[in-house]
């Protein structure tokens, strides 16, 4: 096979299914995708690769350093793209523990087992390898009304999920200091799109809504997310690995930034008009006349930051990068995509979703 090879980690979850699919379609690389399978990913995700010779899943733990080790020695890849991680901030105010453990220690293992396979590479090999992290702009805490992420940003995160990922961002970037392995870091807003675990703000809603189960907006609904829609931050993720300066940060967005009630609306627009009430099954009878009708008002998220939103200038001028896809449009052909693969979803959350979601964090308190 003369495709180099990738090692994609976490390749199970939302953001590595689209880019494992994106890799695979343009048979741009070889992929081995190292993926635990905790409850966010789906083995289904990625059924349409089953016959691809070029797609190779290993089951296991990025912390795993036999597996690892193992890995980089039997596929030799070029690069490693990271995406493996716990990744839901609700879930690390209740349970802090696995990000630990994930997003830290296990992190660290894998940077440093590229390091140990990185060494044994003949000079060329070690030149062209790329270790490139992909970590999120909640790192940088929350903004106020004015301003906006930029790699200059000092990092203060809020919860314990972005001071998980804060932790690794500072090891990956020790490792190109100290050591000279050459990495990459890169810094995402909100992202959204087909494939994403309905514990998230827009497949929940569109989920509920399907579902005629409310809609929990945290507190007033003021909060800013600044939206990118998830195969342009994958086509991102790639300008980073194959032109960006080894050593750097880049920090990535679309220019989207909605308040969260405004979003709920119009996700409960867009159902409206792609799925009227009277011909939504999941409704059961229930009796509303509108989605927004769905809408209510919960206990605010502890430390919930304010807003984010990233100036993305960097990325353009230096690697010529832009984002293709409107929020409008995104979030239509998002809504669609549920609407028609409710059976995906269904088996995503089936069992392990009941647990948690809808069941109410214990600081949400019931509703
Ligand atoms: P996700 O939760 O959907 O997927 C994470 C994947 O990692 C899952 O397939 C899971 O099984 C796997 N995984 C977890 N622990 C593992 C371990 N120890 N070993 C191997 N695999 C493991 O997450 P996502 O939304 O796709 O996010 C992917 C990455 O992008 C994360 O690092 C996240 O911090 C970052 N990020 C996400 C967003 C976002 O909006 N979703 C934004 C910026 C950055
Ligand atoms: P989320 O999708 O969890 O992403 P993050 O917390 O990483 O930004 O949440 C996005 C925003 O939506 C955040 O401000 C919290 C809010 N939110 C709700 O209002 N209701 C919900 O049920 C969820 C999951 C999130």
């Amino acid at each position: 096979m003369s495709e180099k090879t990738i090692l994609v980690t976490g390749g199970s979850g939302f953001i590595g299914s689209n880019l494992v699919r994106m890799l695979r379609q343009d048979e741009a690389f070889r992929v081995i995708n190292l993926d635990k399978l905790t409850y966010a990913a789906n083995p289904e995700t990625l059924a349409d690769l089953k016959n691809d010779d070029g797609y190779i899943f290993v089951q296991g733990d990025i912390g795993n350093r036999e597996l690892v080790r193992w890995i980089f020695k039997q596929y030799h890849p070029v690069g490693v793209l990271n995406l493996a991680a716990e990744s839901h901030v609700d879930r690390s105010i209740e349970s802090p523990e696995d990000f630990v453990q994930t997003n830290i220690v296990a992190a660290y293992r894998l940077l440093d087992e590229a390091l140990f396979y990185w060494r044994t590479l003949p000079d060329v090999e070690k030149k062209e390898f790329r270790f490139l992290h992909v970590s999120t702009d909640e790192v940088f805490g929350a903004l106020g009304d004015d301003g906006f992420f930029t790699e200059e940003t000092r990092y203060s995160p809020n919860s314990p999920y972005s001071a998980s990922k804060a932790a690794s961002d500072h090891f990956v970037r020790a490792y190109q200091h100290t050591y000279g392995l050459p990495t990459l870091i890169t810094n995402c807003s909100n992202n959204y799109g087909p494939y994403q675990f309905p514990e998230k703000l827009i497949p929940m809603m569109i989920f509920n809504a399907l579902r005629g189960e409310l809609l929990p907006v945290y507190g007033d609904g003021s909060n800013v997310r600044d939206w990118i829609y998830v195969e342009d931050h994958c086509r991102a993720i790639m300008s980073v690995f194959e032109k960006g300066q080894v050593g750097e940060t880049y920090v990535i967005g679309a220019n989207s930034e909605q308040k969260n009630i405004d979003l709920v609306h119009t996700i409960c627009n867009i159902m409206n008009e792609l799925l009227p009430l009277d011909k939504n099954p999941g409704l059961n009878a229930k009796k509303i006349n509108n989605y927004e009708d769905l809408i209510h008002f919960v206990t605010d998220r502890p430390g919930h930051d304010q807003r984010y939103a990233i100036d993305a200038k960097k990325m353009h001028n230096e690697l010529g990068w832009e984002p293709e896809m409107s929020l409008e449009e995104g979030l239509r052909q998002t809504v669609r995509w549920y609407i028609e693969n409710l059976d995906w979803v269904n088996q995503a959350s089936g069992g392990k979703f009941d647990d948690w979601v809808n069941k109410n964090y214990a600081w949400r308190g019931a509703y």
